[in-house]
């Protein structure tokens, strides 16, 4: 008989090798590689050859019909497509701690109305799912909760519910006794999942995994989930601020470009379906220092507030931090305005923070920034009606920026009066709302000359 073969997996990024190695070449954890015994590939072929329906004429097939359910929660709705599509797989990935069960058990309550749900967790016991769905007032008949680990247990209990959509809180508690790796391992996590996904994909019923991710993103165990599910959805935010932003990385039955966004509360996450409006909401009025620009989050604009702080350094060399905004882009928009309008942040301690704990990666608040640090360092107030946003190159040149229109009509819709933007933008023929000024600039130097005369700003 054939000895049966072998293979090594890393169970920290899943790269698999023929031979055991102390560190793993791609993802560079030490003792990460075990052993595994690779099915038979003949067996293998024949197993999977069984089901399958045989090739078909795509010009005979006919469409399928998504049935969606709503959520609830028209933002989760929004990020899936437009609802939880019947038996599809959604992966919802996340640090520990964001808020991954309470918004889950939160969508109970509407599913629960249409649909028979289990809610299987391996993390909390039924006292403590009980206690939380109280507080979260739900109350659903039609909603089953298990504590439990072991997937057998679990695809024989659905067996018995014959759940509509069935929830797992968390991927990284399955274990089956089908595999020998240690439970929470890549290993146990995959096989755990798979026999989910399968369990929905033949039953009719839609699932959805609950991954936790780490800090640095090192996705172990749920990235290697992310093909073999129809969606994966990602929440994120500060765990210290109350925002919450829900995205899709993936999604078969929609787009990838909405997301959502949800502030955590007393009684659960509550939706915030006008973003920009709470944001400026605690704007401070009349204060140097502070810019409101706008950035895309997937296809919403969304209206934030970028506040700078510039004192006289008391330190051999300047002070710089960076809340919200990348470190390096901040360091090298300083060195930009310090080289091109000779203002002297060298001088001085540089503070910058995003408003609202929201993370701004996209290129076109540099204009924003910059009009920022030029506003905090020469004292002068920035209107509170003016609005801007743009890339800004090393020669201090002002580029063009997507979706310029969507930007300028969520400013306009908030009320702000004056949009400084690329010229290059105003020359892609934007609509011009009522009773707002466009102002289209293409260098630092024009910047300036909206702001304040440049005599003012040289800081001497
Ligand atoms: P949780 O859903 O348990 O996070 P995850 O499943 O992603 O690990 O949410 C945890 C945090 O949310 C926890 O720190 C407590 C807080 N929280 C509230 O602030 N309000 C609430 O109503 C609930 C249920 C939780
Ligand atoms: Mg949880």
């Amino acid at each position: 008989m054939k000895a049966p073969k072998i293979l090594y997996v890393c169970q920290s990024c899943g790269a698999t090798s023929l031979r055991w190695l102390g560190r793993c070449p791609d993802c560079e954890a030490w003792n990460s590689y075990e052993e595994q015994v690779v099915p038979d590939e003949r067996t293998a072929r024949t197993a999977k050859a069984a089901p399958t329906e045989g090739a078909q004429r795509l010009s005979e097939m006919t469409l399928p019909a998504f049935v969606r359910t709503g959520t609830g929660m028209g933002e989760l709705d929004r990020v899936l497509g437009g609802g939880l599509v019947d038996r599809s797989v959604v992966l919802l990935s996340g640090e520990p701690g964001i808020g991954k069960s309470t918004l889950l058990l939160q969508i109970c309550e509407e599913l629960g109305k249409t649909r028979k749900v289990l809610y299987v967790s391996g993390e909390e016991s039924r006292g403590q799912l009980k206690l939380r769905a109280e507080r979260l007032h739900i109350k659903g008949d039609d909603i089953f909760l298990l504590t439990e680990t072991d997937v057998d247990a679990i695809l024989a209990e659905c067996e018995r519910v014959h759940p509509d959509v069935m929830i797992i809180d968390s991927v990284q508690t399955l274990t089956s006794a089908r595999s020998t790796s240690a439970p929470g391992s890549i290993t146990q996590v995959r096989e755990g999942a798979a026999a989910c996904i399968q369990y929905g994909k033949t039953q009719g019923c839609a699932v959805f995994l609950v991954g936790h991710v780490n800090k640095e993103g090192g996705i172990s165990g749920p990235k290697m989930l992310e093909h073999m599910v129809d969606a994966v959805l990602y929440f994120e935010g500060e765990r210290t601020h109350s925002y919450r932003l829900i995205r899709a990385i993936k999604n078969r039955f929609g787009s990838t470009d909405e997301i959502g966004v949800f502030e955590m509360g007393d009684s659960g996450l509550r939706e915030i379906p006008n973003p920009s409006e709470m944001l400026m909401a605690e704007r401070p009025k009349n204060t140097a220092g502070s810019c409101a620009g706008c950035v895309m989050q997937g296809t919403r604009p969304l209206i934030s507030e970028i506040q700078t702080l510039v004192t006289k350094t008391a330190y051999p060399s300047a002070k710089r931090t960076a809340d919200g905004f990348d470190h390096n882009r901040m360091s090298l928009l300083i060195a930009v305005l310090e080289k091109r309008l000779g203002l002297k942040f060298y001088e001085n301690d540089v503070y910058v923070n995003v408003a609202g704990g929201i993370h701004l990666s996209e290129t076109s608040a540099d204009l924003t920034l910059a009009m920022a640090l030029i506003s905090g360092i020469t004292d002068r107030v920035i209107p509170d009606d003016l609005i801007a946003f743009g890339e800004i190159g090393l020669s201090g040149e002002i580029r063009a920026i997507p979706h310029a229109d969507l930007r300028v009509k969520e400013a306009a819709r908030l009320g702000f009066k004056k949009i400084l933007l690329p010229k290059k933008n105003i020359a892609s023929h934007i609509r011009t709302p009522k009773g707002v000024e466009l102002v289209g600039v293409s260098t630092l130097f024009e910047v300036l000359a909206h702001l304040t005369s440049k005599k003012d700003v040289t800081n001497e």
